[in-house]
Order: structure tokens, then sequence, then C-alpha cells
């Protein structure tokens, strides 16, 4: 696992509602808790600060009037009426409120190095704290990971995406480096397998 490894995964190419895309965001909220990502969130996102999630997908990190959605998807039926939501492309800049904190949560091991330089750009030129969740690409997370699965009886779209993105995951300063941050940044790594990246812009 000395390099990412890039592929497509089935939840992006699932309609929303599909009955295996519903139980995946059910899952998804599963991992989410159990590698406590709200709490680190939290932590560092200053009270009342504008936020943009991007690739937010059903919307369950969002909090509040002050917290923006961007995903592909439509907005979430059960999404809090006082959050924003924006169906769309994050490669279209149009489709970025300027905001003072950026979050991504699962969502930037989706993509090759041309693709996360041309997203440190537009980072640096919209927010002054970016807040990333990624997987920590280790075989740790691979065994930690399937053990989760079985106990919760995730569906097979789960499992499969989550050795993929486990692979596409980061290690070290290897997100920093690919956003283009050279300094300011701080990463920490979990056990359970969460890659995080804090930075001050
Ligand atoms: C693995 S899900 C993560 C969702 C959410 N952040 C979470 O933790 O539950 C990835 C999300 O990225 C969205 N997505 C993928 N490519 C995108 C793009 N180019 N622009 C906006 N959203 C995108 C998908 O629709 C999907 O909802």
């Amino acid at each position: 696992m000395n390099e990412r490894f890039v592929e497509p995964e089935q939840l992006d190419h699932l309609p929303a509602d599909h009955p295996e895309a519903v139980r995946s965001r059910r899952d998804l909220r599963i991992i989410n808790a159990m590698l406590g990502t709200r709490r680190w969130l939290e932590k560092r996102i200053p009270v009342g600060a504008a936020v943009l999630e991007l690739g937010a997908g059903d919307g369950s990190m969002c909090r509040g009037s002050s917290w923006t959605g961007l995903d592909l998807a439509p907005r979430p039926i059960d999404l809090p009426q006082a959050c924003s939501w924006v169906q769309g492309d994050m490669f279209d800049a149009s489709n970025w409120p300027k905001v003072g904190v950026i979050v991504a949560n699962l969502f930037l091991h989706h993509f090759n190095e041309d693709q996360l330089q041309w997203l440190g750009q537009q980072i640096r030129r919209s927010c002054g704290l970016f807040l990333a969740c990624e997987p920590r690409r280790h075989p740790l997370p691979m065994a930690s990971g399937a053990l989760l699965a079985t106990l919760c009886d995730f569906s097979p779209v789960t499992w499969n995406d989550m050795m993929i993105s486990i692979r596409a995951g980061f290690r070290g300063a290897e997100l920093a480096d690919a956003l283009g941050f050279n300094s300011g940044f701080r990463v920490s790594e979990t056990l359970l397998g969460s890659y995080r990246l804090e930075v001050h812009l």
C-alpha cells in the first residue's frame, strides 16, 4: 500500500434513492460515528462560522443556518430547513459560496493528483480554515473496517467502496502536498483509520 490507487466507487454511480445507496449512506453514518468525525470537526470550527461541506452526501454533518452542503446529489429530504444546499459539481467554481471554513469528509480520496491540485487552489481562494477527514491508507483500517462491516451488516456497496477508499487514502503529508499546502497545516492519523488534515490559510 505504498502508493495511492484511485478507482471508481459504486455509491457514486447509483441513483440517490436506490435501496443499496440508501443502505450505504446509513453505513457511512455508522463509520463517521465510529471514527469520531463530528467531534473532531466541532472542536475546530469557530462558533457561528460559515461552513461549506464539499461532497456532503446525506448532509448528516451539516449543522444549522451557517452550513452549506455541496454535492452532485439532490438536497436530502431530511436536511434541516436552516441548512443551505447546492446541487452541482465541485469542479465548477461558481458552485462555491465564500465561507470561513471548508470541510471535506470521506470525499477527497476520490480524486487524482491533478484534481487535488485544482482543488487546493480553489480552497486557498475561498476560506480561512480547511478541515478534511479521509481514509488512512494502512492495513489496520482494512482489518478493523472488515470487522465493523461484519458486525453492522454493511451493504455490499459499502464493503466494496470501503476497501477502494482505503487504497485511495492518504498518509503523512500526502494530502497537504497534493493540495499544494507547504505550511500552516497539521496531520493526524488514528488507529481506527481516520486521516485528518487541518490547514490555516
Ligand atoms: C463517500 S460519499 C461521502 C459523503 C459524506 N461526506 C459522508 O461522509 O457521508 C462521497 C460524496 O461525494 C459526492 N461527489 C462525488 N463527486 C463529486 C463532485 N465532483 N462534486 C460534488 N460532489 C461529488 C457524491 O455524490 C457522494 O455524495
